[in-house]
């Protein structure tokens, strides 16, 4: 049974991984013409003012370079996997996507939760919220899968944890479509 459990999961890794290959990360400047404005719900400046968009620059930080120090680790920590895991859009730990493909200055954006966006990007795509997820948007089935993903970075591996509330945070970020 659990060789079968497995081999399910493989395969759906794989089925999923075929099917995404090839979506790049186009970064938060490429979503934010058709979200920033008031009648799509600011998600551009909402993300723009949120400790995400600045959490590739707190890497070059002083005090995260002294964290870096203490860990022994050899690279400063903007150079480090082992912090900019958390601290930059990329799938965990591609370190080969680290360097190419999207500016890590951005931190955490938009693709980070919502998936690399060159496939689902253009307005027939967008407008059409089936077609996006078929094109590569992550889909949060509901608010329980949301902190799942939240806490796969905001966890006792960070060395600044702080308690992760999922309400509170939620909030700070949150950046819905207005109600039509
Ligand atoms: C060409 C314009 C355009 C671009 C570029 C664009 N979007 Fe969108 N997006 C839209 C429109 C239009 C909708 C549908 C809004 C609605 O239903 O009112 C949408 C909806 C969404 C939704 C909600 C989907 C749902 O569940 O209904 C998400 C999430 C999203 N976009 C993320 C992004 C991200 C991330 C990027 C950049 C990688 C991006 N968009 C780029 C126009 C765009
Ligand atoms: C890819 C890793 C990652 C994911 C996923 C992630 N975060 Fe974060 N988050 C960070 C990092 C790193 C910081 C700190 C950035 C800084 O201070 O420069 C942060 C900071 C925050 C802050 C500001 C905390 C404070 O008190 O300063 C809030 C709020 C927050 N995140 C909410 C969320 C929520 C809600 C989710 C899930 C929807 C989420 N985050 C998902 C990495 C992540
Ligand atoms: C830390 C993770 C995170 C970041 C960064 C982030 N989002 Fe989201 N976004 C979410 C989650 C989670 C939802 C809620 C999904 C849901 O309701 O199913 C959401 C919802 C949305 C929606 C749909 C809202 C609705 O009411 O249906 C849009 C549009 C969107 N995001 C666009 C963006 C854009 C554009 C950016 C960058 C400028 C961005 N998001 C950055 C996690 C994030
Ligand atoms: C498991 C994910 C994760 C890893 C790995 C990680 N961080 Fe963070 N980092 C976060 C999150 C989430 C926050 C927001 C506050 C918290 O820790 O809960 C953060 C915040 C920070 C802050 C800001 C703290 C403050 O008080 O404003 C600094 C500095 C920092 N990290 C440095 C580093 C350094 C240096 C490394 C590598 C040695 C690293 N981080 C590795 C997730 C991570």
């Amino acid at each position: 049974m659990k060789r079968v459990v497995s081999f399910i999961i493989v395969l759906s890794f794989l089925v999923s991984s075929f099917g995404l290959a090839q979506n790049k990360f186009v970064g938060a400047k490429t979503c934010a013409p058709c979200h920033k404005t008031g009648k799509q719900g600011k998600q551009d400046s909402i993300w723009v003012k949120s400790k995400h968009a600045g959490a590739y620059k707190t890497l070059t930080t002083e005090t995260a370079q002294k964290i870096a120090k203490e860990k022994g680790l050899k690279k400063a920590a903007n150079e480090s996997p082992e912090c900019l895991e958390c601290h930059v859009t990329a799938p965990k730990g591609d370190a080969k996507l680290l360097d190419k493909g999207y500016n890590k200055a951005e931190g955490i954006s938009c693709e980070s939760c919502h998936g690399a966006g060159s496939a689902y990007k253009t307005m027939a795509i967008m407008k059409d919220a089936k077609k996006a997820v078929e094109a590569g948007l992550t889909e949060f089935k509901d608010e329980k899968a949301i902190e799942a993903y939240c806490v796969t970075c905001h966890n006792e591996k960070s060395p600044t944890y702080i308690e992760f509330k999922f309400k509170e945070a939620w909030a700070q970020i949150a950046h819905p479509l207005p109600k039509k």
